[in-house]
C-alpha cells in the first residue's frame, strides 16, 4: 500500500487540476476582442477598424481578406460551416491556433454581426 502512496497522490493531484471548473463562457464580445488579437491583421473584424491591407501571396500577389460583415452576411453559411473554414483555412488564409472555447466565441461574434445589422453588408 504504501509503495502506491506517492502515485494515489499524483493521481489525484491531477484529476483535482482536470476538476478545476472551465472558465466562464465567453461571449461575443470576448469574441470580438479575440478576433482583434487573431484575425485583425488580414480580415477587417468590426466597423471601427480600417480595412488592413490586403494579404501577399507567395507568387507576389494581393488578397484582400473579406470583412467579417461581409462574411456575416453570408447567411448560406451555417455556424458549423464557418467552424470548418476557420479550422481548414483556403491559401492565403492561414492555420489559425487557438483553444475551442476561443474559436466558439469568435464564431458567436461572427454570427452576431448578422443579428444585429442586417442583411446587407455595409462595412
Ligand atoms: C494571414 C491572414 C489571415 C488571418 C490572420 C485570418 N484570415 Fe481568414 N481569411 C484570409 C483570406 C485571405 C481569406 C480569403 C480566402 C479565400 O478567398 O479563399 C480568408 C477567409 C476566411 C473565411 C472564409 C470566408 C468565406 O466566405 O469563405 C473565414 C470564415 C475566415 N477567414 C475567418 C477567419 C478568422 C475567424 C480568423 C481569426 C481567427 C482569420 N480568418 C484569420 C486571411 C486571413
Amino acid at each position: 500500500m504504501r509503495r502506491w502512496g506517492p502515485l494515489l497522490a499524483a493521481a489525484l493531484a491531477i484529476s483535482g487540476v482536470a476538476q478545476i471548473p472551465p472558465a466562464a463562457a465567453l461571449t461575443p464580445d470576448d469574441g470580438r476582442s479575440l478576433a482583434q488579437q487573431y484575425c485583425s491583421a488580414c480580415h477587417r473584424v468590426a466597423r471601427s477598424q480600417p480595412a488592413p491591407a490586403p494579404v501577399t501571396t507567395e507568387s507576389g500577389e494581393e488578397y484582400a481578406a473579406p470583412s467579417f460583415r461581409r462574411i456575416a452576411a453570408r447567411d448560406d453559411l451555417t455556424a458549423a460551416q464557418l467552424r470548418d473554414k476557420v479550422l481548414r483555412p483556403h491559401y492565403p488564409m492561414r492555420e489559425q491556433l487557438f483553444i475551442p472555447e476561443e474559436l466558439d466565441a469568435i464564431l458567436a461574434y461572427i454570427v452576431s454581426l448578422r443579428a444585429t445589422t442586417g442583411a446587407a453588408a455595409d462595412w
